[in-house]
């Protein structure tokens, strides 16, 4: 799938989002190797540190829906400079794949293009990489 067709699940997914507090609408749509797409947007809470952001929602949705191989990752706000998923969305998405393709784009259209492993370096694994049994065992 082109980077354009995620951006545009992603903006989509934006307008869904629960941000009445922060203002702050955030998308994101996740390809899967599977060839489909999730998506999730930010949802909010009165009480705010139980809020959850977009990325970490697209991906909760896909891997309860069995997945477990992803290929990218589209973020979409509206801000100056395209935002980066914050550090326990990182962590969390680090735990299924290390190297993730990362989009991030503002609502002019400005893209930038980010390596998970750029952005969370030497990321906390409980497991070797090269376990022979699965880990969800
Ligand atoms: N937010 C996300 O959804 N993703 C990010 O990567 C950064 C922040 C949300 C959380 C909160 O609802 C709002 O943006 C403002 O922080």
């Amino acid at each position: 799938m082109r980077d354009s067709e995620l951006i545009q699940r992603a903006r989509k997914a934006r307008e869904l989002a629960y941000a009445p507090y922060s203002k702050f609408k955030v998308g994101a749509a996740l390809l899967a190797k599977s060839g489909k797409v999730y998506t999730g947007a930010n949802v909010e809470n009165a009480s705010l540190g139980l809020t959850v952001c977009a990325e970490r929602l697209a991906l909760l949705k896909a891997v309860t829906n069995g997945e477990k191989d992803f290929v990218k990752i589209a973020v979409v706000a509206d801000k100056d400079e395209p935002i980066t998923p914050c550090g326990a969305c990182r962590q969390v998405l680090s735990e299924f794949i290390s190297d993730l393709r990362i989009i991030c784009v503002n609502l002019e259209g400005k893209i930038k293009r980010y390596n998970l492993k750029k952005l969370l370096p030497d990321a906390f694994e409980k497991f070797d990489k090269d376990r022979s049994t699965d880990a969800s065992d």
